[in-house]
C-alpha cells in the first residue's frame, strides 16, 4: 500500500493541498479523481517523492518513505507523470529498455530484455520498437511511456492519466494489464478522468476537490449521483449497466 496523512502543500502563495489523508491498498486499483487543478497530479507526484510536501507523511507499506534512500524507492515506486517530455532521438526499446535502470544501472541483463520484450508486446509496440520517438503518434507516445513505466516492475505503479490520446481499445488494454497487476498484490494509484473506465476498473476511490479529500471509498461509495455533483459542480447522472455505474453529464 501506499498512503499518505495530513498531506499540507502550498505554492505561488496559494494552499494546493490541504491536510490530505488517504490510502491506496496493495492488490487493487486506486482511481484519483476530480475536477481539473484539484491538486491529483501534486498529490500523485508527492507520493511518488518527486514534490516535497510542507508537512505530513508518506507511507510505503508500513514504513516512512521520506526515510528511504532515494535508490531504494525507486526499486519500488514507478511515477508516470502527467506531461511527460520524450526524448526524440531514443528508440521506443530504448526508452522501456530505461525502466529497467533502477534494478540494474548502466546494462540490461538476458531477464531485463525478456521483461522489455514483454512490456513491449503488451502495449502493442513490438512492431515499433526500433522507431524512434519523434516518430510515433500521441497513443504510440503514450503507449511507450506506460511500457516503460510497467518496465519497472515495482510494487507501487503510479500513473498520471494514463489513458491520454489512447483509443478505447488500447485503454482497455492498459487497464486489463493494471488489472492483472493488481490481482499479483500491486498497488496501482491512476489518475483517470473518464469516471465510466474509473468505475468499472478501480477497486478503490479517492476523489480530490480544491487541495482535500471530499471522498474516498469502493466505487459504488463515491460513483453516486451526489457525490459526483459535489465533485463537479455539476449535474451528473449514474445509471447502472450490468451492476457497473456509467455516469453521464446532463
Ligand atoms: N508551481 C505552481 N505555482 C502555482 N500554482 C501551482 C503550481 N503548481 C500547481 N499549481 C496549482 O495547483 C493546483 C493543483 O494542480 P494539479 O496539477 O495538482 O491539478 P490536477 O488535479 O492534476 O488537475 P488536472 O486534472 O488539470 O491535471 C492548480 O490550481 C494549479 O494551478
Ligand atoms: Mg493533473
Amino acid at each position: 500500500m501506499i498512503g499518505c496523512q495530513e498531506l499540507n502543500y502550498s505554492t505561488g502563495g496559494k494552499r494546493i493541498l490541504d491536510r490530505v489523508s488517504a490510502s491506496a491498498p496493495s492488490g487493487a486499483i486506486t482511481a484519483l479523481v476530480g475536477p481539473n487543478g484539484a491538486g491529483k497530479s501534486t498529490l500523485l507526484a508527492m507520493l511518488g517523492r518527486m514534490l516535497v510536501p510542507d508537512s505530513g507523511m508518506i507511507r510505503l507499506g508500513g514504513e516512512n518513505a521520506a526515510a528511504l534512500a532515494r535508490a531504494a524507492f525507486a526499486r519500488r515506486v514507478t511515477t508516470l507523470r502527467q506531461a511527460t517530455r520524450i526524448t526524440p532521438r531514443l528508440t521506443v526499446r530504448d526508452l522501456v529498455g530505461f525502466g529497467r535502470y533502477p534494478h540494474n544501472p548502466g546494462h540490461l541483463t538476458a531477464a531485463d530484455r525478456k521483461i522489455v520484450d514483454a512490456c513491449l508486446q503488451d502495449l502493442a509496440l513490438s512492431d515499433l520498437a526500433e522507431r524512434h520517438l519523434d516518430t510515433l503518434s500521441g497513443g504510440q507516445q503514450q503507449r511507450a511511456l506506460i511500457a516503460m513505466a510497467l518496465a519497472q516492475e515495482t510494487e507501487v505503479l503510479l500513473l498520471d492519466e494514463p489513458l491520454n490520446n489512447l483509443d478505447l481499445t488500447h485503454a482497455r488494454r492498459v487497464m486489463q494489464i493494471l488489472a492483472q497487476r493488481s490481482r499479483s498484490g500491486r498497488t496501482v494509484v491512476t489518475v483517470l478522468h473518464d469516471l465510466t473506465i474509473a468505475a468499472r476498473f478501480a477497486d478503490h476511490v479517492i476523489a480530490v476537490k480544491d487541495g482535500q479529500v471530499l471522498n474516498e471509498g469502493a466505487p459504488a461509495t463515491v460513483f453516486t449521483p451526489e457525490v459526483l455533483s459535489q465533485l463537479y459542480d455539476a449535474q451528473v447522472e449514474v445509471h447502472l449497466i450490468d451492476g457497473k455505474p456509467v455516469i453521464l453529464p446532463i
